[in-house]
């Protein structure tokens, strides 16, 4: 029996014993059998979850570039290593190999060390999902540098803020990118960005538009004419185990966004045996995620899982609605996608549209169907069984979260039975509990509570870059020697989980963390606003959608409201990005707080979800009148 790859549910349990009863012997197995090592590890982990401090496979040397690309060369070289499917299907998708991959990286690293990019140096990236992303973020790897990538869609400031708190050196991005029939100028996006980062010394553009651009002497160089003159093959940097591979951002529920920190050698393991599970990835497959490498879900998915299984992944570079609703399905047919892996806010968007255009394209390639990012709800879940998978691939609802840095309730596909809207059973090495209000463990089936971690996985991100009382404040501080989550949870009677959503102010809207302080302070930052609270309320496509109270300055009350509306919003886009527009904003005279001062959300986001039969306890309230107001003028 290979631990490596469960197939039968009796295994299941097996090695999940296994792991939980001796993770040390279990991981070490896997890291020993399945990666290469430049020297092996002294000590497999070690962990002390009130520091908090973690370490995996320490003393151990690779890198993860060698792992996910050059052991592949001798019997994978010729393989597909990446699909390229461009926004435009009128454009021909590119098929680049292991070892036309091996090359691009080894140039970008080049170009990179030829910029003075050095070891834990960070690198901001913020590209579309075109081969140089993926690309960059393994020359990152191959030198030791540190990526951030930012995802393309947040604005100028979001940027700018990402860049400055984890002091990134050097930009890469392109000209601009295309969006379904749009084109978006992200080459302007940086230089605005850059007015306010004195720490960046260059910006690498590749070419993707064409949009004619402004280039800044000295600073911005383009990408490609780089690449062809730089050398072809690039020594790896060896790398310790708990070298930092990467950053990635995540809203908190207040603050600024949080940089986790993500290392080398456990995140590889991790990321990789999951990817193999629960997918069940065999060799000729072809995998696709929908998701962005922006996101968490891109980092271990798209690029690193894959790519040290030697698998063929696929990048798509459009959106699911061009040139129509369909396109999905398109791009299933064309490249005989095995594992397709998306969002529920998307399959909901699908299931609205006519069912031609699931029915006109032939699917029978599909296995296995995934699912992340939130909740699915039973409809969905339903549409994307009967219609997508036939009744005849499972559906592996996910659960798991950017510092997880990997899948950690799941169902394994053949293996686990499924049950809609449950994420079912935790993966080899995880070990959840429910924890209740007082901080005590709740024992046994068919309970809820709050969604902790017991024991420490070889991909738990490591810290907050740059804010290590943070990390620990706000994830091993809420219960003792756990890992708090920030989702709720119930474990039914035969112990699979459903995750019912998050329990403080994160708002996931269209499967995007937001939290609500960015959002509200760039509310506030408008002349004519003098406070703001934002909360989610449910939407059907998108899960959850917006709601912002809104408290005018006495200068802003003669202004007209629909200007307002449509200038808040275009203040949101330009701070935060596109994704965090509000869908309703209603005008108040004040917000429900305590006598401590605090915004009670708690009522708020009872008013903005039309369910305002019990308010709860409004003792504690400073204003208790304001509430009847705004009752009565909710939207
Ligand atoms: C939050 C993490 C890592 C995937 C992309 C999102 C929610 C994620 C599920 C699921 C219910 C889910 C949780 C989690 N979430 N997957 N299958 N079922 N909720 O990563 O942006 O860090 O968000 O997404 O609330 O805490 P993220």
């Amino acid at each position: 029996m290979s631990n490596y790859h469960i197939k039968h549910l009796e295994e299941y349990y097996q090695v999940y014993r296994k792991s939980v009863r001796n993770p040390e012997a279990f991981w070490e197995e896997i890291a020993e059998e399945h990666f290469v090592w430049r020297k092996r590890w002294d000590n497999v982990l070690s962990w002390d979850f009130k520091k908090p401090e973690i370490k995996w496979f320490e003393g151990a040397k690779l890198n993860i570039t060698e792992n996910c690309l050059d052991r592949h060369l001798p019997t994978r070289g010729d393989k597909t290593a990446i699909i390229f499917e461009p926004n435009d299907p009128k454009e021909e998708a590119l098929h680049i190999t292991y070892r036309e991959l091996h090359e691009r990286v080894c140039r970008m690293a080049n170009v990179l060390l030829g910029h003075g990019v050095k070891k834990g140096d960070r690198v901001c990236i913020y590209l579309p999902m075109i081969p140089e992303l993926s690309v960059a973020l393994l020359a990152c790897a191959r030198i030791g540098a540190i990526h951030s990538v930012v995802f393309a869609g947040f604005s100028s400031h979001a940027l700018a803020t990402r860049i400055n708190d984890s002091d990134c050196k050097i930009v890469i991005t392109s000209d601009g990118s295309f969006r379904g029939s749009k084109s978006i100028d992200l080459k302007g996006i940086v230089d605005k960005a850059l007015e306010g980062c004195p720490g960046v010394a260059n910006v690498l553009v590749a070419k993707r538009t064409n949009a004619k651009i402004d280039m800044l002497k000295g600073r911005d160089k383009w990408l490609q004419p780089l690449l062809d003159e730089a050398y072809a093959d690039c020594v790896a940097e060896i790398m310790d185990a708990e070298d930092p591979l990467f950053i990635l951002y995540t809203s908190g529920s207040t603050g600024t966004p949080k940089g986790m920190v993500h290392t080398t050698a456990g995140y590889m393991v991790y990321s990789a045996y999951t990817f193999k599970n629960v997918f069940q990835y065999t060799e000729n497959d072809v995998y696709w995620c929908t998701a962005d490498i922006g996101w968490i879900t891109g980092h271990s998915y798209i690029v690193y899982g894959p790519l040290a299984n030697g698998a063929t992944t696929l990048m798509f570079e459009g959106v699911p609605s061009y040139p129509d609703y369909g396109r999905f399905w398109d791009v299933v047919e064309k490249h005989k996608v095995n594992q397709f892996y998306t969002a529920p806010t998307a399959i909901r968007a699908l299931a609205k549209e006519n069912l031609d255009y699931v029915e006109k394209h032939d699917l029978s390639s599909l296995k296995v169907l995934g699912s992340v990012g939130e909740p699915i709800n039973e409809e969905a879940w339903h549409w994307y069984n009967n219609n997508v998978g036939k009744k005849n691939s499972p559906i592996v609802d996910t659960w798991w979260q950017t510092e997880t840095g990997g899948i950690m309730i799941t169902p394994i596909p053949y293996v686990t039975p499924t049950t809609p809207t449950y994420a079912t059973l935790p993966f080899i090495g995880i070990q959840p509990a429910l924890m209740d209000e007082n901080g005590q463990e709740i024992k046994g089936n068919q309970v809820d509570g709050r969604l902790c971690i017991k024991f420490p996985w070889p991909s738990i991100s490591r810290t907050i870059w740059g804010n290590h009382d943070r990390y620990r404040d706000t994830y091993f501080s809420a219960y003792e020697n756990m890992y708090f989550t920030g989702d709720g949870a119930l474990r039914d009677a035969v112990g699979y989980y459903r995750i019912t959503g998050r329990v403080d102010d994160v708002i996931i809207v269209s499967g995007h963390n937001l939290g609500t302080a960015p959002i509200e302070d760039s509310i506030n930052e408008h002349p004519a606003v003098a406070e703001s609270a934002i909360v989610g309320f449910p939407h059907d496509v998108k899960g959850n959608a917006l709601y912002g109270y809104v408290i005018l300055k006495e200068t802003g009350e003669s202004r007209d409201r629909e200007n307002l509306r449509k200038e808040i919003n275009q203040q949101i886009t330009e701070h935060v990005g596109p994704i965090a527009k509000l869908d309703k904003i209603q005008f108040v005279s004040g917000l429900p707080k305590t006598r401590s001062g605090k915004i009670m959300r708690r009522i708020l986001r009872k008013i903005a979800s039309n369910d305002t039969s019990n308010l709860g306890d409004t003792s504690t309230l400073l204003n208790p009148e304001v509430v009847q107001e705004i009752m009565d003028n909710a939207l």
